[in-house]
This record gives C-alpha cells, structure tokens and sequence, in this order.
C-alpha cells in the first residue's frame, strides 16, 4: 500500500456509524476532492482499496493526496457497501459535517456582495438542484437559496453537485426571507436579458420545473428577464437557465474576476 498512515479500521467505522445519521454522504473520489479543497470537516472517510484511491489523486487530484493519505482508512469492500449500498466506482466514501443554517444565512445575507446569489423557487428535479449548485460553484455565486419542500442537502442533490456545496452557501428559505438585493427573475415572458448588465448584489431567481415562478416570487421580483428563444420554443431546462444567466453576468466582468 502506498499509504503512509492506516488507522484502525473498527475505530473508523465506529466514527462512521456515530456520525452518520447528521453528515454528509461524500459518495466518490471528485465529491471528496472538492470537499477537501473547499475546507468541508469530514470526520470519516473509507475506502476498498485505499493505494488505487491513492493513486488516482496521483493522476487526478496530487493537490488532495497527502489529506486524503491521512483520512482514508481501507476497510473491506463488502463493510463498505453496506453502509453505502450504492457505492461510486471509485470505491472511496466520506462523511463531511454541513455546515450550520445560521453560518450560511449570514453568508448570503452579507453585503456588500461580490457576486450573485441563485434562487431556486420551489425545484422538483433533484439532478437539476445538484447542477445548479454545482454551477453557483463554479461561477463563485454567493450562494444558492431553495424554497419549497425540496432538500437541498439530499444525497441525491449532494452527489449531482459533486461535493461543491461546500464551496458555496447552499440553504432552503421562505419567499419572505430571500437575501437582501435586487431580485432578477427569470422568466420567457420578461426583458430580453442580452440588454442588461446584472449587478454583483443580484438575487437571481428561477422557477419551478412545472409551473414556473410562483406567485409570491413574483411580486417580490424587481425585475422579469428572459433568456433569448426562438419562437415555438417553449422554454429551457432550469439548470441551464440558471448556467446561462450566470455566464451573462460573469461576461460583464473583466477576466479573472471570479478567483
Ligand atoms: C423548465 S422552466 C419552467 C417552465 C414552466 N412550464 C413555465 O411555465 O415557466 C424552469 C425555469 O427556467 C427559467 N427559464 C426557462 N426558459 C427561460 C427563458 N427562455 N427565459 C427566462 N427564463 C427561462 C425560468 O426561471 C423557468 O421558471
């Protein structure tokens, strides 16, 4: 084995099964590397074979190899599948604390903001809130906000945006509480987003996959805006739409800016 460091394996899964129920289920090697990189706690990580672990961060990831030489215990194979029936082919799982409501929401209220942040009003589609999240990552978005009933933190969500909700601020909140900001919503039927220039404060919203904007985010919008489509086009999927409108907004930055 290449690693240098092996704790015992049945403190390791002691670990694991203590903190389970109130982590974060890091399923596979580039969920782990992003959450590494981007300071997330993770009490307990496992692997089957922990030197090909190892070795793809060699290939992949060298800048996460030495934190993850020191966390991973190799337990076997089947240990590790059950407790994660559905075990990445990477064949590495961690468990990461998530950070607390109360940090986030000050996270997303803070102002002056440098960047915008995501509304997602009421999403049904738990691929589309993972992609998103992992949108807002890579733009560097102040952070993601859902409404209605769909967990945001769902495994499911988590493995969509491969581990970058640690990266950005990532909470469920009522219309009523959005941050600060003026609110820009998307939608077919609004200005024409090509002649607008998107403030860094921006609360950007989008509608459900069903039904669109609700009501109430609605009348809390400033302004309407609408991607360009062609006529007969009904509309985009949301975490396209959400994709787009980041990107018109980083364009009116100069290079850079995003570090
Ligand atoms: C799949 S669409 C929702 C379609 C829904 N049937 C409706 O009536 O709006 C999900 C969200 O993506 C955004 N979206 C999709 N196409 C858009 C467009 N052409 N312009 C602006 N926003 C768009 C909107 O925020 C929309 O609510």
């Amino acid at each position: 084995m290449n690693g240098t460091y092996q704790p015992d394996p049945d403190d390791a899964l002691r670990v694991w099964r203590e903190v389970a129920d109130t982590s974060v289920l890091l399923d596979g090697f580039h969920a782990i590397k992003h959450a590494l990189r981007f300071g997330a706690p993770i009490p307990s990580a496992l692997a089957g074979d922990k030197a090909a672990v190892l070795a793809l961060a060699d290939d992949l990831a060298p800048d996460v190899k030495d934190a993850l030489d020191a966390l991973l215990v190799q337990v076997p194979e089947g240990t590790l599948r059950a407790l994660v029936p559905r075990l990445h082919p990477t064949g590495v799982a961690a468990l990461a604390v998530r950070p607390s409501r109360a940090a986030n929401l000050d996270a997303l209220a803070r102002m002056p903001r440098t960047a915008p942040v995501v509304v997602l009003d009421d999403p049904r589609n738990l691929g589309n809130a993972g992609a998103v999240i992992r949108l807002a990552a890579g733009f560097g978005a102040t952070g993601v906000v859902t409404t209605g009933t769909l967990d945001p933190w769902h495994p499911t969500v988590v493995r969509g945006g491969a581990g970058l909700h640690f990266a950005t601020a990532v909470e469920r909140m009522d219309v009523s509480e959005l941050p600060p900001g003026p609110v820009f919503a998307l939608d077919a039927e609004g200005e024409d987003i090509r002649g607008l220039k998107l403030p860094d404060d921006a609360v950007l919203a989008f509608g459900s996959e069903r039904s669109g904007l609700s009501a109430g985010l609605r009348e809390r919008a400033d302004h309407l805006v609408s991607l360009p489509m062609r006529p007969q086009v009904s509309s985009y999927n949301l975490a396209t739409s959400v994709g787009m409108t980041l990107f018109h907004w980083s364009a009116g930055r100069p290079p850079g800016a995003e570090a």
